[in-house]
C-alpha cells in the first residue's frame, strides 16, 4: 500500500499546523498508510553553528524516517508573510539533490490571517521546484484557521470542506499514477 507522510511544518508548541495535520491524516488513512511528523521533533540544537556537509546523525535519522514514503503532504502556517524558518532549515539539511526529486508533494496552508498562508505555500513551491518535486496542483488555504477549523469536524465551510476532502482523496491517486510511471517505463 502507498504511504504518505505528513509534515506539520512548524516547531511552535500547540500549533494549528499539528491539528490540521492530524485531521488530514484521518482522511488520508481511508485510502493509504499515513504518518504525521512534526518539526517540533526536529533536532534543531544539533545543527546550531552550521553543520552543512556534516549532517548530524539525529538529523539524518529524522530525514530518513520522513522520506520513507511514496508521497508527502506539507501543512504550512504563515509566519511573517512566508513559511516558518525551521522549514527552510529542514530543507537545507535534506540529502541533495535526491531527497525530493520527482517525488509527489501536496500542500495545505493555514493562517490566522485572511490569505490562508497562500504566500507561504507559493514561496515554498519555488523551493520545491528547485528541488525538482512534483507538486500536486490542488491546494487548500485555510484562512482564519482559529475560527474556521475544528480538529474533530474539519472546516466550517461545506464548500471548503468538500475541496479539502477532494484534495486528500485525489492526492493518493496522483501518487499512485506517478509511482506506476516510475516503475513501468
Ligand atoms: C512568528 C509568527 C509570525 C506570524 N505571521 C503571520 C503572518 O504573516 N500572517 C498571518 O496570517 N498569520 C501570522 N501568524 C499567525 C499564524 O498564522 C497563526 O499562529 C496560526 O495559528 C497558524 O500558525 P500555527 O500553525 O503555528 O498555529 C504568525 C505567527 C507566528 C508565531
Amino acid at each position: 500500500m502507498i504511504k504518505i507522510n505528513i509534515l506539520s511544518s512548524t516547531d511552535r508548541p500547540g500549533s494549528k499546523a499539528m491539528n490540521v495535520s492530524g485531521y488530514a491524516a484521518g482522511i488520508l488513512s481511508r485510502y493509504v498508510d499515513t504518518e504525521v511528523f512534526s518539526l517540533e521533533d526536529y533536532p534543531l540544537a544539533d545543527v546550531a553553528g552550521g553543520k552543512y556537509g556534516r549532517t548530524p546523525q539525529s538529523v539524518n535519522e529524522f530525514n530518513s524516517s520522513f522520506l520513507d514514503a511514496d508521497g508527502f503532504l506539507f501543512v504550512i502556517p504563515e509566519y511573517n508573510g512566508s513559511f516558518p524558518g525551521i522549514l527552510k532549515i529542514f530543507i537545507d539539511y535534506l540529502p541533495f539533490p535526491v531527497a525530493l526529486e520527482r517525488r509527489p508533494i501536496s500542500l495545505i496552508g493555514e493562517s490566522s490571517g485572511a490569505f490562508g498562508a497562500m504566500r507561504a505555500v507559493e514561496q515554498f513551491e519555488q523551493i520545491l521546484k528547485y528541488r525538482k518535486a512534483y507538486i500536486f496542483p490542488e491546494r487548500m488555504f485555510i484562512q482564519r484557521v482559529d475560527k474556521t477549523f475544528d480538529s474533530g469536524s474539519g472546516l466550517s465551510s461545506d464548500v471548503l470542506q468538500k475541496l479539502l476532502e477532494k484534495q486528500l482523496k485525489e492526492f493518493p491517486e496522483f501518487v499512485e499514477s506517478l509511482t506506476k510511471q516510475l516503475v513501468e517505463p
